[in-house]
């Protein structure tokens, strides 16, 4: 257990983290990033909501960003929490909150990115993803975890999806919330083995996977995978989190592959980030480098 963390110290820690508290910070550091050829994906902070007028506002934000990145030319796309949309208050308010926000990303050219959430979620966002697969294909993807015992099944469940013009699109990550052995794989190594599984599969068969990993293992396993698959630099993407690895970041920008930060904003900062190490106390050694190594 964590103790209880002070305003101010877990700020010192978050602010390499997190854009700032408003749309114009986030949208700040996204006209930076993309100054220095990196694309974006965007994050309202604040996940765990109580009421649904919280969803209903939750949505508004994200049509008003969308509209921002559109009128002011901005490299980017969209990734949300569904149960800032009220997930685990109602699903079918929830669906049709992404419904709006997708169709507002489809009418001006974007795209948004189903996060995924604990394990508790996972059904319901498969669900909600293919309800909105069916009706926009090209402009919603899907984040799958590596440490889930089931994604492997989940992945090739969804290859069976109609294409409908446009190829599967997911995020691949490790996965960041604790979960017990039963439902994932708890060694580090193991977690490292089925990401290379599963993103072997996606190479292969010609889905967009946007490789999010700060693990340079990972990286350097990707690159050889790329290379021997022959994959099209328009079928990947690599995404780091805005203020990490920063060095691998510039590395693999300046090898010419395409480069995509998650960029989280809002004024669920602390919350966001209290959440954070009480679902990984790996962070804490984190907040540990970024005081006293700064
Ligand atoms: P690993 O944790 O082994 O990190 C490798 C190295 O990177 C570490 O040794 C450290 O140096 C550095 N590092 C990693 N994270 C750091 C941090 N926060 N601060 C400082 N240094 C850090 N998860 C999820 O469950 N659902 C989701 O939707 C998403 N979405 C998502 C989007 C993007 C763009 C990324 C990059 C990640 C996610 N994640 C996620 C989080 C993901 O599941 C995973 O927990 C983290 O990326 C850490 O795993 P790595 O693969 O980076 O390896």
């Amino acid at each position: 257990m964590l103790p209880h963390l002070p305003e101010k110290l877990v700020w010192q820690f978050s602010k390499r983290y997190i854009a700032g508290e408003t749309m114009e910070d986030g949208i700040a550091v996204a006209r930076q990033l993309n100054a220095e050829g990196i694309e974006v994906t965007m994050d309202l902070l604040g996940e765990f909501i109580s009421n649904l007028q919280q969803a209903e506002a939750n949505k508004n934000n994200y049509l008003e960003l969308i509209d921002r990145f559109t009128s002011e030319k901005i490299k980017g796309n969209f990734s949300l929490k569904p149960t800032m949309f009220g997930l685990l208050l109602d699903q079918e308010v929830c669906y049709q909150h992404l419904r709006a926000i997708v169709q507002k990303a489809k009418d001006c050219n974007s795209f948004v990115r189903v996060d995924m959430e604990d394990s508790q979620c996972v059904d319901p966002e498969l669900d909600i993803f293919k309800r909105l697969k069916k009706e926009f294909s090209g402009y919603v993807g899907l984040v799958v975890q590596a440490y889930l015992r089931r994604t492997f099944n989940d992945i090739m469940d969804l290859n069976k999806l109609p294409a409908n013009g446009h190829p599967l699109n997911f995020r691949l990550c490790k996965g960041i919330y604790i979960e017990p052995a039963e439902i994932a794989y708890k060694e580090y190594q193991s977690v490292r083995d089925h990401y290379i599984e599963d993103l072997e599969f996606m190479l292969r068969h010609q889905i967009y996977v946007g490789i999010a990993t700060h693990d340079k293992y990972l990286v350097e396993q990707a690159l050889e995978l790329i290379k021997r698959y022959r994959v099209s630099k328009d079928l990947y993407e690599f995404q780091m989190l805005y203020g990490v690895t920063p060095d691998l970041r510039k590395s693999i920008v300046e090898q010419g592959h395409r480069m995509r930060v998650y960029v989280p904003f809002g004024k669920d900062w602390f919350g966001y980030s209290t959440r954070r190490l009480k679902e990984n106390p790996k962070m804490a050694n984190h907040i540990i480098k970024a005081l006293f190594f700064r």
